[in-house]
């Protein structure tokens, strides 16, 4: 029998931040494991600055936080593990998926998928120089899913954690297909515990992956979740509001979310800029989408953004993520 079902939310840089994983854990049940969104450049004075008061949080309501890491470079892999792990957190991530050319074209994130020995090197560096739990988000390669094959040989090599794979290339950055056929090939060669990550977006795409993929009990959840807040508790059964009630709770979430960003920028005007990134999946859950994002998107004050949310969830109603409209619009794409 398949042990219970685990869910970890995927981390989006400028949408899943300190404010929104503490405001989104105080709504909804059923995330087991919150990852931030990538740290980047903290060999730099000042780089931490901005964000250095997320490590205080090892857990946000109660849910254990891991930090994320975009690096290539060991030393400054290893400051940060050892950083985090004197901060009190038990893990930290090492991105290896990120597919923007920018990153990419610089043999960082899913951009040194290509290059095994290179991972090998860099591990062989840092895992003997730290203690903390290390862990690997990548994807199944960066022009071919043959990639993943050599990189798992370097990855089953030293103590990793955890290998959480999302089941696309790097070059695809978030179109076409996810691939399960490779994803299997990939779990069945790993030593290391894997979690599966794409394309998740409904209850019902869950209980078609979880057929398919019948050793995987640990998912990370990313556009789905941000899409409809209640869907790991859906998947979880653990849901029994109605989607009236359900559309209550999302108005006060994402009203709280919106004053909590307005309190953390000391009332600035971009903190609707926080809440619009969000609302551009979560516009997806409600019928008309397309026009109520549009609504949203346009808005430019604050008593303007408020009276078209109020707005919004009178004229629209929730659907949630069983009406399947964000899948819809990456169809047509
Ligand atoms: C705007 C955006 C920002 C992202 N930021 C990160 C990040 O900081 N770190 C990371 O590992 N993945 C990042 N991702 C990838 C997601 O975490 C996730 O792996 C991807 O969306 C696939 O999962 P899903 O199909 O459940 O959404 C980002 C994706 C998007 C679209």
């Amino acid at each position: 029998m398949k042990s219970k079902t685990q869910i970890y939310l995927a981390p989006f840089q400028g949408i899943t931040t300190y404010t929104y994983r503490e405001v989104y854990t105080r709504y909804f049940d059923g995330v087991d494991k919150l990852f931030t969104p990538f740290f980047t450049g903290i060999q730099k004075p000042n780089s931490l600055a901005k964000r250095a008061f997320e490590f205080n949080f090892i857990k946000q309501n109660n849910v254990e936080v891991v930090p994320q890491m975009l690096s290539k470079d060991a030393v400054e892999l290893t400051k940060f593990a050892n950083f985090c792990d004197k901060k009190g957190f038990k893990e930290v991530n090492w991105n290896l998926g990120c597919p923007y050319p920018r990153v990419a074209n610089k043999k960082r994130g899913s951009g040194m998928l290509p290059y095994p020995d290179m991972v090998g090197e860099i591990l062989g560096q840092v895992m003997p120089n730290t203690s903390i739990k290390f862990s690997i988000k990548c994807r199944l390669g960066y022009f071919s899913e043959n990639e993943i094959l050599d990189l798992l040989k370097v990855y089953n090599s030293f103590d990793i954690s955890e290998l959480t794979i999302h089941a696309r290339l790097g070059k695809q950055l978030y179109k076409g297909e996810v691939n399960h056929e490779a994803f299997k090939k990939a779990l069945s060669l790993s030593n290391i515990p894997v979690v599966y990550n794409g394309d998740v977006f409904s209850k019902s795409d869950f209980n078609a992956f979880n057929l398919q993929l019948a050793e995987i009990n640990t998912w990370m959840i990313g556009r789905g979740l941000l899409v409809d807040p209640f869907l790991p508790m859906k998947i979880k059964g653990l849901l029994k509001l109605s989607l009236e009630e359900q559309s209550d709770v999302i108005y006060k979430f994402i009203t709280d979310l919106y004053l909590a960003y307005r309190k953390k920028n000391s009332n600035r005007l971009q903190s609707i800029g926080g809440v619009k990134e969000l609302w551009g999946s979560l516009a997806y859950s409600f019928g008309e989408p397309q026009r109520v994002f549009s609504k949203i998107k346009k808005t430019s004050s604050f008593d303007d953004y408020e009276e078209v949310v109020a707005s919004v969830f009178k004229e629209f109603s929730w659907l949630g993520s069983d009406a399947g409209l964000y899948k819809k619009k990456l169809n047509k794409e």
